[in-house]
């Protein structure tokens, strides 16, 4: 597929008004995006397990004006309070998207949205947020086009929400989705995630995450920067052509449930997407000293209990702590006993792998 595909021929319906809402989860990278192209296109391929707690719902309701507007026309509130705050990072998104969604200028929306996880948690938002505000866009598309077949319809709404925040096009559907071309997993494409085609051993089923919070704080450097800094980075090709050898390598360890090897690649992305960070110029560190004492708390229970508890990290100072369900028990005593005390106030939140975003009348 081609851009080319999703610009619509014209409509065979009309709609004046009306409102949607999706429910769409946050994601959990195990080979990571870092680094990017012109237009929302991953420098590598990356993969992630969709969450089922850590979500955004978001209300779009659409009314047509008389004529259609010069200019972008919305309004947005967070737990229904207005954010103006919010506002140049959607007119950024309407501004990408508008080739693919022309009847964008001919309504004014209004966009209400709330996350399950806490504000400021330091999780990342944009993937559930973009998501669900993507798939909204789609379900007015295609209530003027209502022949669009189903595929098609969780395709696009993934290219759409990447141009909205890149880890956003792995929120729309399955449990494990892969975003960016791959030559070994075939159907995989930089324009949109696929949901993962190979086998996968049930004991990656129901695969827990606690997400221990452990800053809350605003980061010191922004992803979009970060990513901007793998241009000219001196490891940037090694890492590249890493990810794509660590998604091969994902292809026997999903079928054959092999842990070990899990565990070993999980933990290898997430240590050396931070030290791209650390290695970028201008450099930086987002991890915080209470992230390397659960790190190293983390490798200790593991290697006295022999279980299969590992963690990952995204851009900031939380950690992911992964575990199959069987260990669930044991597992979130450990987080409870040992690693709590490392997060602010006490706080993380017991997560798992979901199936992707809901409709919710
Ligand atoms: C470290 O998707 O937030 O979480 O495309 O600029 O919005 P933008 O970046 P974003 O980057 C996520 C980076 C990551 C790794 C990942 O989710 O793969």
């Amino acid at each position: 597929m081609t851009v080319k595909e999703f610009i619509p021929s014209p409509y065979t319906k009309s709609v004046a008004s009306g409102n949607t809402r999706y429910k769409s989860p946050s994601n959990i990278a195990l080979v990571k995006y870092w680094g990017k192209k012109e237009n929302q296109i991953p420098a590598n391929p990356s993969i992630s397990f969709t969450l089922n707690e850590c979500a955004t719902v978001t209300t779009l309701s659409y009314r047509k004006a008389d004529r259609p507007n010069d200019a972008f026309s919305f309004e947005i509130s967070l737990d229904g309070k207005k954010e103006e705050g919010f506002k140049p990072k959607i007119k950024t998104f309407f501004e990408r998207v508008y080739p693919y969604l022309p009847f964008l200028k001919e309504y004014h929306f209004e966009i209400e949205t709330s996350n399950s996880f806490p504000h400021s948690s330091g999780i990342a938002s944009s993937a559930s947020g973009m998501s669900a505000l993507a798939l909204c866009l789609m379900e007015i598309e295609r209530n003027l086009d209502p022949a669009m077949s189903a595929e098609f319809f969780n395709r696009k709404a993934s290219f759409l929400a990447r141009l909205g925040s890149g880890s956003a096009a792995r929120s729309i559907k399955g449990s494990l989705v892969q975003w960016g071309e791959h030559a070994g997993t075939e159907g995989s494409s930089d324009l949109y995630g696929i949901e993962y085609p190979y086998k996968v051993h049930s004991v990656f089923n129901d695969y827990c995450d606690t997400i221990l919070l452990v800053d809350k704080g605003q980061k010191q450097v922004s992803s979009t920067v970060g990513h901007d800094l793998m241009h000219d980075h001196p490891f940037s090709k090694q890492r590249f052509d890493q990810a794509h050898a660590n998604l091969s390598k994902l292809r026997s360890i999903f079928e054959g449930g092999d842990l070990d090897g899990f565990i070993g690649l999980v933990e290898s992305e997430a240590l050396t997407l931070h030290a791209m960070m650390m290695t970028s110029r201008p450099y930086f560190i987002l991890m915080k000293p209470n992230t390397l004492e659960i790190i190293n708390r983390i490798w200790a229970y593991r290697e006295a209990t022999k279980t299969h508890v590992c963690f990952t990290l995204d851009a900031g100072a939380n950690v992911h702590v992964l575990y199959p369900k069987n260990e669930k028990a044991v597992v979130e005593g450990f987080i409870a006993d040992e690693l709590a005390g490392y997060c602010q106030n006490g706080q993380f939140i017991h997560d798992h792998v979901g199936r992707g975003a809901q409709k919710i009348n």
